[in-house]
């Protein structure tokens, strides 16, 4: 019931009780998701208590009114709000009390669920008796907390376990992903999986057996084998050590938070419930205090930003509509971009290459793409079907003159980009977006062929393009406004994490790997044994080292775009040696099995050492000190972030900490480059630059904005916490 008065509160929980079964809704009012915040918590509590005192009602339903959400997680901006660890706990335990309320209800409750599923919003489920879920692809069960730093807390350590058993548990919690209604009623998660139109009336009718009589329940799968790891002691232990180990290993130990939810599911397994629950609360206060914790759910925040920004100051225009793709170049690019056009924007796409077998294998790169998707049970094999219907393609422009956006991808030369830019203003509509895909050359240059410079921008994916999930939009000199919000809404379609940069070599993720890959390669100049570098940055928190990187980019792509900058740079980026060599020895990196290191059947076969002597060079440094590499390597990658946020690469530091983390794999835990440069602060960072620079090299001079920063006591973001 909603009041009239002022103070009215606007209730998220509404009742209909029907024949002895009351149906709870659950509707944030004003919000698109559902949530759990302190206000939604106690009116749970209130309404529950009052159903269990109303007679008629023999049972509940829980259920939600928004679109495609059950309950989204708990309220994020409460969570940030908390300035102790005692208070984290308290809030904990506050949400593990309106749960046990939940589990220990006489009458049973049963959760009815469609759509996102998440963080509390699964705690919630697993405290009740019975869960039907939709079969929907909106329908997405998870415990996303480690990856924002912290464990799940109201219940979910202790009660996962004991409804999935050890090892789906621990598959959900400690790497946060979300799971699909079919795997979860698979894992003994859902009691019944049905079709969204009959959600809530299936839900009644169990909800009316339940109360009737007990029992209901699915048993759990699983069989013999099941039984030993998921629910015996010994297996148990078994399988805790196995997920320590491999833990540790994934996280370099940067992690803290699912080291603490395997501390708090074993706690619980040996101590039970009770005393589980207390334990799991203090491991939730302290993990919301931890550094790491901080920068992931600043990440977090950021991200969000950005898929709200359009990408220019406001005033922002509307971005036009775009229904129809062209892509020029069917090669390794081309047809990345034209599975992700039909798969996640849903367009027509038309492809073009210079003669039909280049086409012919482009069309079947995107259907593996495509199909591949399918094998993995993301899409339905009728849906695959349906997306690859929207591409089609030919070698000549059949089709262009309908394109709103055309992407090219053709090779990368300035002179054929250019004519390509003629050919398609030629043949496309005036109104037709031109982007190019290009990863050196300045777009303002391409743009120079074109007679409506306005329509031309950059949109730089990065490879491979169905799994990476960056994308930069360069606005050239004279981009209009409209054409980059066009770009940024169509790429963000695309599902990519759009960055807005400005039109200056190397764009901002480029720029700031060059000097850290001179540094590297540097490095094995001086004698250093590529082992000890790579091993160095996977240490610092890089998914991959400098040297890996190099192979797997391509060591023809990474000699161009190193010549590039040393070019627009100068000496500042030159590089130590020149790649070339390599690519003369006819060593590409991953792609044909031979760079810095070896390849066997797509599978990495150690270092080449036949790759030192190509490049003259022998590893013969006495040990290097990891540290000492990492320090040299990460500073050239923070120095260059400053100096390009300087000029006006990124618009702000928000956008070049998500260019590095999603674009380069720059360790999440320390929130990007801007990010790691406040947590050491400025002065501490130009003294080590100060030092760099006199053992090393001009190079690494600090920038000028963070020796400003220094002077002056500045930093990259107002300090929050
Ligand atoms: P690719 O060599 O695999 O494909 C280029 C395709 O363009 C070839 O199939 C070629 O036949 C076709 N082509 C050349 N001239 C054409 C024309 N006039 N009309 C139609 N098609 C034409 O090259 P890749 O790797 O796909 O690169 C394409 C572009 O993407 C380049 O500008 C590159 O710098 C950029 N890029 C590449 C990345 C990578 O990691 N490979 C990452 C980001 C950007």
């Amino acid at each position: 019931m909603t009041g009239m008065g002022t103070e009215a509160r606007t209730s998220a929980l509404t009742t209909a009780v029907e024949d002895g079964i009351a149906v709870v809704t659950l509707d944030l009012p004003g919000e698109s998701v559902n949530k759990f915040s302190r206000a939604v918590k106690d009116e749970f509590t209130e309404v529950f208590a009052e159903l269990q005192r109303d007679a008629a009602v023999r049972a509940i339903v829980i259920i939600s009114g928004k679109r495609d959400v059950f309950v989204a997680g708990a309220d994020i901006e409460e969570f940030v709000a908390l300035r102790s660890a005692e208070e984290a706990t308290r809030l904990s335990r506050d949400g593990q009390a309106m749960l046990d309320h939940v589990a220990a209800s006489p009458k049973p409750i049963v959760a009815a669920v469609h759509g996102a599923c998440l963080g509390g919003g699964l705690e919630l489920i697993l405290a009740c008796q019975y869960r039907v879920v939709t079969d929907h692809p909106k329908t997405m069960l998870g415990a996303p907390e480690v990856q924002l730093g912290i464990i799940p807390g109201a219940g979910g350590c202790n009660r996962l376990p004991r409804v999935v058993g050890l090892r789906g548990a621990l598959e959900m919690i400690l790497t946060g992903k979300n799971i699909r209604a079919a795997k979860a009623f698979k894992m003994g998660l859902v009691d019944e999986l049905v079709p969204p139109p009959i959600l809530r009336s299936v839900a009644i009718a169990a909800a009316r057996r339940l109360a009737s009589g007990p029992g209901g329940g699915r048993r759990r799968p699983g069989g013999v084998a099941g039984w030993f790891f998921d629910r015996s002691a010994l297996g148990q232990s078994i399988v805790l050590k196995r997920a320590r180990t491999m833990t540790l290993k994934q996280t370099g130990g940067h992690y803290p938070a699912p080291l603490a939810a395997l501390d708090t599911i074993r706690f619980s397994l040996s101590k039970g419930v009770e005393l589980g629950l207390r334990y799991e609360a203090e491991r939730f206060g302290q993990m919301a205090m931890t550094d790491v914790s901080r920068r992931l759910v600043e990440v977090f925040f950021a991200t969000t930003a950005l898929k709200k920004d359009p990408g220019v100051p406001a005033p922002a225009p509307s971005p036009r509509r775009v229904d129809r793709l062209g892509i020029l170049g069917a090669g390794f690019m081309g047809s990345g971009i034209a599975a992700i056009a039909a798969g996640q924007a849903g367009v027509e796409v038309r492809l073009k290459d210079a003669d039909l077998p280049r086409v012919g294998a482009g069309l079947r790169a995107a259907a593996g793409i495509v199909n591949e998707r399918v094998r993995r049970r993301s899409i339905t094999r009728r849906e695959g079907a349906r997306q690859l219907a929207l591409v089609s393609g030919g070698s000549d422009y059949t089709g262009f003159h309908a394109a709103d956006l055309v992407i090219e991808a053709v090779f990368e030369d300035l002179e054929v980009k250019r004519q390509v830019v003629r050919e398609v203003e030629a043949v496309v509509r005036p109104t037709c977006i031109f982007a190019s895909n290009t990863s050196t050359i300045p777009i303002s240059r391409i743009a120079e062929a074109s007679i409506r410079p306005e329509t031309v921008i950059g949109m730089h994916f990065f490879s491979p393009v169905q799994r990476m999930p960056l994308l930069e939009v360069i606005v050239g000199e004279r981009t209009a406004v409209e054409t980059t919000v066009t770009a940024v809404a169509f790429g963000r379609r695309m599902g990519k994490t759009v960055i807005v940069v400005r039109d200056r070599p190397g764009f901002f993720v480029n720029r700031i790997l060059s000097p850290y890959i001179n540094e590297a390669v540097r490095l094995l100049v001086e004698g250093v044994p590529i082992e000890t570098v790579d091993r160095a940055m996977a240490a610092w928190g890089f998914p991959v080292g400098p040297i890996t990187l190099l192979d797997e980019v391509g060591l023809d792509v990474a000699a161009k775009a190193g010549s590039v900058m040393q070019e627009a740079f100068g000496e500042r980026l030159r590089q130590a040696l020149d790649l070339g060599a390599l690519v003369a020895d006819k060593r590409l990196g991953r792609k044909n099995g031979r760079g810095f290191f070896l390849y066997r059947d797509g599978k990495r076969a150690g270092v080449d050492p036949t790759a030192y002597r190509v490049l003259g060079l022998a590893p013969t440094a006495p040990p290097a000190d990891e540290d000492v590499v990492a320090e040299r390597l990460a500073f050239a990658m923070l120095n260059e972030a400053a100096r390009a946020l300087e000029e006006g690469v990124v618009r702000q530091p928000r956008d070049g900490d998500i260019g590095a983390l999603f674009g380069i794999g720059f360790p999440a835990f320390r929130g990007g480059p801007f990010r790691t440069l406040d947590a050491l602060g400025a002065r501490a960072a130009v003294g080590t630059l100060g030092r760099l620079a006199s053992l090393h090299g001009d190079r690494f001079l600090p920038a000028a904005s963070l020796v400003e920063q220094a002077d002056h006591g500045g930093r990259y973001y107002p300090s929050h916490w």
